[in-house]
């Protein structure tokens, strides 16, 4: 078959010190400390030594609502470094490859987050991005003054203005602004910059950013909203889609969606790259890789797959059994999309909630890539070829065994099928994804912005 001339995005996730709640027990996983540096570096830089596009750090701002002390014993979610601090350390660990850290609308102002990224995008050479999260659970609300999280609606509405007031920020200083003309004395160019005096339903926020405008302009946004109201945010303006599919038909189903909004909003669908978050396990023959998937699954307690299946959906589900059929269920005010492909893949697959849970706790509604690097590959060509993906967010099962696993036998395959590419061939995450550097909203546009009052 000819190489297709676009190439493969692949990312790694990584949530905690492994995605996988077994991972920290497994017996050839190293022993793990989620507070030092040294884990994130060597992940970090086996995926550049692999050439991935990005390192894609997850993260909460509370800890997960795990209840009952033996559940909350078993995990590994205890101590999360803050991702953009992490990602600033990383970005000095590493040269090419992407550092997107995740960051909350709800629990964030979009002057802090603006000039966070800004920094990282310069600290890092343009390698930065944000994953726009809208926060799912009520143990985060609790740590930002609510008992409850907001309503869901609510909070993409909040989403939508956060993400168009951080990108004006971004704008607020033209490229080239920073003159530094010894000579004539000038620092600036003060007809480069510009205020915002943006006030809308959720925010009043004057700018200029005091930060210059990000080496890629915008620093790449990802977001990984399924529901209605997140495919909207996603579509409008995120570059990279972050998602959820357990079966190539769902994967199929939500990338032309997802193109066709893009499209709908003006966009060029091939700059919204869909990237499927995939668990990973690969062994020398798909028989070991099955089993080693069962002996990681088996060192999660069954109390703790359970209480993580009723986070994931949303409901108490106390009054029913291990051996029980999911009852109806009400939609959610978490996180929807995940939700409805939980019950989905319940219904069609007969499971019982314990079965269901064992399935949840891995991979919440992603697919597992288990297998020989053969056919870990032949999976990812697959999704790749028939319109399911653009690219694949990698969550290693174990730390840092299955990341190296993928580089060291899948990668190889990938580039020998001329399907991922042999080197980085620019220098910011966004040249690396093929995406075009956004213009200046403040250029093209400049009834937007006016000089700042305190020059008045
Ligand atoms: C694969 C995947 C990974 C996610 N990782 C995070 C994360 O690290 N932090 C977070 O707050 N939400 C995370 N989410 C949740 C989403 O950001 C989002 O809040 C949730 O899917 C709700 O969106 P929806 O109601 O539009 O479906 C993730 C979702 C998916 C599908």
């Amino acid at each position: 078959m000819a190489a297709p001339s676009r190439k493969m995005i692949l990312a790694t996730f990584i949530h905690n010190s492994g995605a996988h709640p077994g991972g920290w027990r497994y017996p050839s996983a190293a022993p793990v400390d989620q507070h030092d540096f040294r884990v994130y570096a060597h992940l970090a830089q086996t995926a550049e030594r692999g050439k991935m596009h990005c390192y894609f750090s997850g993260d909460s701002q509370g800890y997960p609502h795990i209840k009952g002390r033996d559940a909350f014993a078993a995990t590994d979610y205890a101590g999360k470094l803050e991702p953009t601090t992490l990602l600033a350390a990383l970005a000095v660990s590493t040269r090419h490859i992407g550092l997107i850290a995740t960051a909350s609308t709800t629990y964030n102002e979009p002057y802090s987050i603006a000039r966070r990224y800004a920094s990282l995008d310069h600290i890092s050479g343009g390698r930065a991005g944000w994953n726009v999260v809208t926060s799912a659970s009520d143990s985060e609300a609790r740590n930002f003054g609510r008992d409850l999280l907001m309503d869901h609606d609510a909070r993409y509405a909040r989403a939508e203005e956060f993400v168009d007031v951080v990108k004006n920020l971004w704008d607020s200083w033209e490229d080239g602004a920073h003159i530094r003309d010894r000579d004539a004395g000038r620092y600036i160019d003060p007809d480069r910059v510009h205020q915002l005096d943006h006030e809308g339903p959720h925010f009043k926020v004057a700018g200029p950013l005091n930060v210059g405008r990000p080496p890629q302009g915008h620093p790449i946004i990802v977001q990984a909203g399924g529901s209605g109201a997140g495919r909207a945010l996603s579509a409008r303006t995120a570059d990279m889609v972050f998602t959820a599919a357990n079966s190539l038909d769902a994967a199929k189903t939500f990338y032309a969606d997802m193109k066709r909004r893009a499209a709908g909003f003006g966009r060029n669908p091939d700059h919204v790259l869909i990237i499927p978050s995939v668990q990973l396990m690969v062994r020398s023959t798909e028989k070991e890789a099955r089993q080693a998937e069962e002996e990681l699954l088996d060192l999660v307690p069954t109390a703790l797959a359970l209480r993580t299946l009723q986070l994931q959906l949303g409901v108490d589900l106390s009054a029913y059994g291990p051996n029980d059929k999911l009852p109806d269920l009400p939609l959610t005010n978490g996180g929807q999309w995940v939700q409805q492909q939980i019950i989905k893949m319940a219904r069609d697959e007969d499971l019982t909630i314990g079965q269901l849970a064992r399935r949840v706790v891995v991979s919440r509604a992603s697919y597992s890539l288990a297998g020989t690097p053969e056919q870990v590959a032949d999976m990812c060509e697959l999704w790749f070829r028939e319109g399911g993906a653009d690219g694949f967010s990698l969550s290693p099962n174990y730390m840092p065994g299955a990341l190296e696993d993928f580089v060291d036998q899948v990668i190889p395959i990938l580039q020998k099928r001329g399907l991922f590419r042999t080197d980085y061939e620019g220098e910011t995450l966004r040249e690396n994804l093929g995406l075009p550097r956004p213009p200046n909203a403040f250029t093209i546009n400049p009834a937007l912005g006016r000089e700042p009052s305190m020059w008045a």
